[in-house]
């Protein structure tokens, strides 16, 4: 078994070219031909091939590198049928080289009344390749050179352009045409009617070859396009018009369905990458109706069966790096899927508003002083449960939930409240939070938490609850957007509080702010509704005197 140095072969006078992906690893079984990475200049795409089979043993390069001709790829440990084939390691590695000469040109004859015809130049033998973008229409000035469509192989994609410049007349291919060397794509007619300005270029492309007269073939495998004379421009994706990515990411998206001009592209000059295809569809899968493919695809109502999604991608994770996997806790899987459902099926909003909380936390440090021997530490939380049912008393609807056509109204008011626990979110219930105080709520939220972090806590700990809080106010952050706990209506989170410059009318005071986020299912409650409980809960928290009204 010898070991192989894999060469970039000749790739045209394509110079310095990035390497935007990595197509095996180290460890790999490889065929001969086997793509190993693809490299992507201004205009064009294309996957490398091995020069030999057998098992990579090294990848010389990484994501980003550049490369050009005769620069080292990979070691390959050769496989022995492949070996008898590979004369020598270093011509085993670099497939012959194809002149400069051979590179296409733009193709372009006269036509009748000042018009030029446009034909596909020499590609290389590149036979029947698939048109997948076009990138002008009749009426369109063109420059020389500039991309009229985008062509595919399996390998490799390319930009053909125009040797001739004025107004494009007629457009001879459409999206899903194979075309090879010499067939017409376009007729363009030169400014002033006239036929088309010859600048040097062009007049080189006109004297181009028409098929017969094409350069010989470059003895390069097929799917390397020789690109050299294909004109640097800006990428598609800059013009904001056309999706920008390589061979393989535009393969991967047609075989999962993702339209990639709905995709913003995270790579290098705005390209799309196969993490942006795959975040696609995962955001379509979690009902992300921003998208819109999904806003296509999702159900009026209903549950999440049969919602007409593509499939969740499948992805080797360890091509891309090390990876190792864990089991999920129990918890975690449970309120997943709770939290899907809930996600998919309650149409959310989520009002934002501040609460000033200045007179309350000194009457709640306070009140912890004073209840300093008595072990019971009350925070903001409990004030909060409190709050939430009086504002729960004057707006009803938020303390129900939808059955079918009727909404249930419910006379009791339990306040579930999300903790963290090592293994995943909970929510424990204070039952008739009504008929306590804020003491007994407090102490009652220490034991529900701590019974949670033991992992303690009871089915019946954890039911009936008519509305949650859902606090992060001992961690941080100003707003965020909490899931709805079904079959509860409404949900209301809570951040950091902090000191902030609020106006009096005559000067700026400092005043300490609490950031509330209700979210509520829009089928039971309006927008006005959901900002007087917020207004509401910011008067009572302003005025904690207010609940015994
Ligand atoms: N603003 C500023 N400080 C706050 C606050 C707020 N809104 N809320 C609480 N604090 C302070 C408390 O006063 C306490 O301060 P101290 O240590 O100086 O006494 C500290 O933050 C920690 O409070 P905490 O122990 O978290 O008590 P709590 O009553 O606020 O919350 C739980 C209890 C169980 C709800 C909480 O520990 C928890 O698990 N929160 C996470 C909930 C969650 O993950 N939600 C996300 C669901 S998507």
């Amino acid at each position: 078994m010898a070991l192989v140095e894999v060469k970039v072969p000749d790739i045209g006078d394509f110079k310095e070219v990035a390497v935007i992906e990595l197509l095996v690893k180290p460890g790999d079984t490889i065929k001969p031909e086997q793509s190993l990475l693809t490299v992507e200049s201004d205009k064009a795409s294309m996957e490398i091939p091995s020069s030999t089979g057998g098992v990579v043993k090294e990848l010389r390069v990484k994501l980003g590198d550049k490369v050009a001709e005769g620069s080292v790829i990979a070691v390959v440990e050769a496989a022995a049928s492949a070996q008898a084939a590979a004369p020598a390691p270093a011509q085993a590695a670099a497939p012959a080289p194809a002149p400069a000469a051979a590179a296409p040109a733009p193709a372009a004859a006269p036509a009748a009344g000042g018009r030029v015809e446009v034909r596909v130049p020499d590609i290389g033998d590149f036979k029947d390749v698939a048109v997948i973008e076009v990138l002008v229409k009749p009426g369109d000035a063109v420059k020389v050179e500039q991309s009229l469509i985008t062509v595919e192989s399996d390998k490799a994609s390319m930009e053909i352009p125009s040797s001739a410049a004025g107004t494009l007349k007629e457009l001879k291919v459409k999206i899903g045409d194979k075309i090879n060397i010499g067939d017409l794509i376009a007729v363009v007619e030169g400014a002033g009617g006239a036929a088309a300005p010859a600048p040097a270029p062009a007049q080189a492309a006109a004297a181009a070859p028409a098929p017969a007269q094409a350069t010989a073939p470059a003895p390069v495998p097929a799917h390397i396009p020789p690109t050299a004379s294909l004109p640097p421009h800006e990428p598609a994706a800059a013009t904001g018009t056309l999706p920008h990515a390589s061979p393989s990411v535009r393969k991967f998206a047609r075989e999962l369905g993702v339209p990639l001009e709905e995709l913003k592209g995270t790579g290098p000059k705005g390209r799309i990458t196969q993490e942006d295809v795959q975040a696609f569809t995962k955001a379509v899968m979690a009902g992300d109706t921003r998208t819109k493919a999904a806003s296509a695809k999702a159900p009026s109502g209903g549950g999440g069966e049969g919602l007409g999604l593509i499939p969740w991608p499948k992805v080797d994770f360890a091509k891309f790096g090390p990876i190792e996997r864990k089991e999920r806790p129990r918890i975690k899987k449970i309120s997943a899927q709770n939290l899907h459902r809930n996600w998919v099926m309650i149409p959310h909003v989520t009002n934002h508003d501040d609460a000033d909380i200045t007179e309350l936390e000194a009457f709640r440090v306070a009140t912890n002083k004073e209840n300093e021997k008595s072990g019971i530490k009350v925070t903001m939380l409990g004030f909060l449960i409190k709050a939430c049912v009086a504002a729960l008393k004057k707006f009803p609807e938020f303390n129900s939930s939808l059955d079918g056509d009727e909404l249930v109204l419910k006379n009791y008011w339990h306040i579930g409240f999300a903790a963290d626990t090592p293994n995943g979110l909970v929510v424990p219930v204070i039952k008739d939070a009504d008929k306590k105080g804020v003491l007994a709520i407090s102490q009652e939220m220490a034991e529900l938490a701590k019974k949670a972090r033991d992992g303690k806590l009871s089915p019946a700990d954890m039911s009936g609850a008519t509305f949650t809080i859902s606090s992060l106010g001992g961690i941080g952050g100003r707003y965020f957007t909490p899931i709805i706990n079904a079959p509860e209506v409404a949900i209301l989170g809570v951040c950091k509080s902090q000191t902030e410059p609020v106006w009096d009318g005559k000067q700026f005071q400092p005043r300490l702010m609490l950031p509330l986020s209700l979210s509520w299912d829009h089928r039971v409650i309006d927008g006005a509704a959901a900002a007087r409980f917020n207004a509401f809960l910011g008067q009572i928290l302003a005025d904690f005197r207010r609940v015994l009204l």
